[in-house]
C-alpha cells in the first residue's frame, strides 16, 4: 500500500474510499504503518475532517479489527450507555445493574481514566477482588446469566481503537469529531447492541467546551449509530460542576452504592434514571418515557438494583465481606482535611476542571498511562453551587495519602469555589436530548 499518497490525499482534503480506509485501519493495527505516518494521517484528519461516509467506513473498519460480541436472541434487548467523560461521573456504576433489573442485557465495556477525567474501570478496581478483565466469551456468558457485566477492552476487541487512541493521545488529535465518533462507536458497535445512550458532556472539564460543540458531537454519534442499525439517543449534559458530591475512585463507588440505595445526590439520580428511561423506550421495552422513569425509580426504591449490584460483584470475583467492611469504614485514605469557606455568601461555582486536576494530583488519576493510582484519595463536595455558607463552614473534604499533599490540595481548592453575595441560577443538568 502506498500510504504516503493517502496521507497526501487527506492533507489536500480529498475523500478516501471505503477500501482505502479499511486498508489504513488493517495496516495500522497490524503495525505495518510507522507511527510517524499514522500520526501524520490523524493530524490531516484533524484539520480536514471526514465526510459522513468516511466516518462510517472508519468506524466499521475499526469495529471489525477484532472480535465482536454475539448474543442469542432471547427477547432481552442488549443495551449500553457511553459518556464522553467528566469529573465525578459514576453513572455507569448504578446504571448497569439497574438496567439488568429492568430486563435489559448490559455488556458494558469501559475505559480507564486518563488526565483529569475518571474511568469506570479504575473505580471498579477499588472494590476488593473485583476483576475487570473479562474475555469476550466470559463476558457474554455472565450477561446471559445475570444480565450485566462490566469489563475493559481486551487485546482481541477493537485493537484498532487501542492503537489509534494511544497515538491521538500524544499527538494532540483527540478533539476531532469524526475521530471521537469512530472511536466511541467502534467500541459500542462491537458489543452487538440494540440500543445506545450517549452522554455528551460540555463545560470546563469536558472535551467539548460549549453546548454547540457538544451538540455537533452528539448529532454525529446519533446519526452514525442509527445508520449502523443501533437506535441511539444523546443526552447533552453540563460538566462545569462535578456530578454528585464524590470525586475519586473509591469515594465514587461509595456514592454509587448510595444511589443504588436511593439515598444518593439528586443530580446523579436524575441522570441515572434518565439514561435508564431512554434505553427502556429506545429498546422498545416501554412505550413512554414517563412510565419508563417510574419503573426505573421503583427499581431503585425497592432495592432490586442494589441486590443486582452485589450479584455483579460476586460474579466478577469481589470479596463481598471485604467490600462491606470498606463501605462501613467511612474513611479509607490516611489523611482527611476540611476545606473551609473564608467568607459569607452563596456558592455560585465549583469548577470541575480544578477539582479534577487536584484529585489527579492527589494520586487519584493519571498523568501517563503507567501511573499507579491511589483508589482512596479524592474530594467530597459538601457545599455544591446554590449552598449558602458562612466563614469556617466546610466546603469540601479532602481525602489524601499524606499531610503534605492534603495541605497543597487545600490551597489549590480555594480557586475552585466562587462565593458571591447573590445566588446565581443553577443550569439544568440535562441541557438537551438528541435523537
Ligand atoms: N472517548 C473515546 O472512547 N474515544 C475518544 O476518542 C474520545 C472519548
Amino acid at each position: 500500500m502506498n500510504f504516503l499518497s493517502l496521507i497526501e490525499a487527506k492533507r489536500d482534503g480529498l475523500p478516501l474510499t471505503d477500501a482505502q480506509i479499511r486498508q489504513i485501519v488493517a495496516a495500522g493495527t497490524a503495525g505495518e504503518i510507522p507511527d510517524y505516518q499514522l500520526a501524520a494521517f490523524l493530524m490531516a484528519v484533524f484539520f480536514r475532517g471526514l465526510s459522513n461516509e468516511e466516518t462510517r467506513a472508519l468506524t466499521l473498519a475499526m469495529r471489525d479489527s477484532g472480535e465482536t460480541l454475539k448474543f442469542p436472541n432471547d427477547g432481552r434487548p442488549v443495551v449500553d450507555k457511553h459518556s464522553t467523560g467528566g469529573i465525578g461521573d459514576k453513572v455507569s456504576l448504578p446504571l448497569a445493574p439497574l438496567l439488568a433489573c429492568l430486563g435489559l442485557r448490559v455488556p458494558m465495556i469501559s475505559g480507564r481514566g486518563l488526565g483529569i477525567t475518571g474511568g469506570t474501570l479504575d473505580k471498579l478496581e477499588s472494590i476488593p477482588g473485583f476483576t475487570t478483565q473479562l474475555a469476550p466469551e466470559r463476558l457474554v456468558r455472565q450477561v446471559q446469566q445475570i444480565g450485566v457485566a462490566m469489563g475493559g477492552q481486551t487485546e482481541t476487541m477493537i485493537p484498532a481503537d487501542k492503537k489509534f487512541y494511544a497515538l491521538r493521545d500524544v499527538t494532540a488529535t483527540v478533539p476531532s469529531i469524526p475521530l471521537i465518533t469512530a472511536s466511541i462507536l467502534s467500541k459500542k458497535l462491537a458489543e452487538g447492541l440494540q440500543a445506545l445512550v450517549v452522554d455528551v458532556k460540555f463545560g470546563t472539564a469536558a472535551f467539548m467546551p460549549n453546548h454547540g460543540q457538544a451538540r455537533a458531537l452528539a448529532l454525529s454519534l446519533v446519526n452514525l449509530a442509527r445508520d449502523c442499525g443501533v437506535p441511539t439517543r444523546a443526552l447533552v449534559t453540563g460538566m462545569s460542576t462535578p456530578l454528585g458530591r464524590a470525586c475519586g475512585n473509591w469515594l465514587e463507588v461509595r456514592e454509587a452504592v448510595a444511589c443504588l440505595e436511593d439515598r444518593g445526590p439528586a443530580d446523579l439520580r436524575q441522570l441515572v434514571l434518565e439514561c435508564a428511561a431512554q434505553l427502556l423506550v429506545l429498546s422498545g421495552k416501554v412505550r413512554s418515557l414517563d412510565t419508563a422513569r417510574e419503573q426505573a425509580a421503583g427499581c431503585l426504591a425497592y432495592g432490586r438494583a442494589r441486590e443486582k449490584w452485589d450479584e455483579l460483584l460476586v460474579a466478577q470475583g469481589a470479596d463481598l465481606a471485604a467490600f462491606r467492611r470498606k463501605l462501613q469504614a467511612g474513611q479509607t485514605a490516611p489523611v482527611l482535611l476540611e476545606h473551609k469557606a473564608g467568607t459569607t455568601g452563596f456558592v455560585t461555582a465549583c469548577d470541575a476542571r480544578i477539582i479534577g486536576e487536584i484529585v489527579r494530583d492527589l494520586g487519584g488519576g493519571r498523568l501517563t498511562k503507567d501511573t499507579v493510582i491511589n483508589p482512596d484519595v479524592g474530594i467530597e463536595i459538601l457545599a455544591p453551587p446554590g449552598t449558602r455558607v458562612r466563614p469556617g463552614e466546610v466546603l469540601a473534604l479532602l481525602h489524601a495519602a499524606d499531610a503534605a499533599s492534603a495541605s497543597a490540595a487545600n490551597t489549590r481548592l480555594a480557586a475552585a469555589f466562587a462565593i458571591r453575595d447573590v445566588a446565581s441560577g443553577i443550569p439544568q443538568l440535562i441541557a438537551e436530548v438528541i435523537g
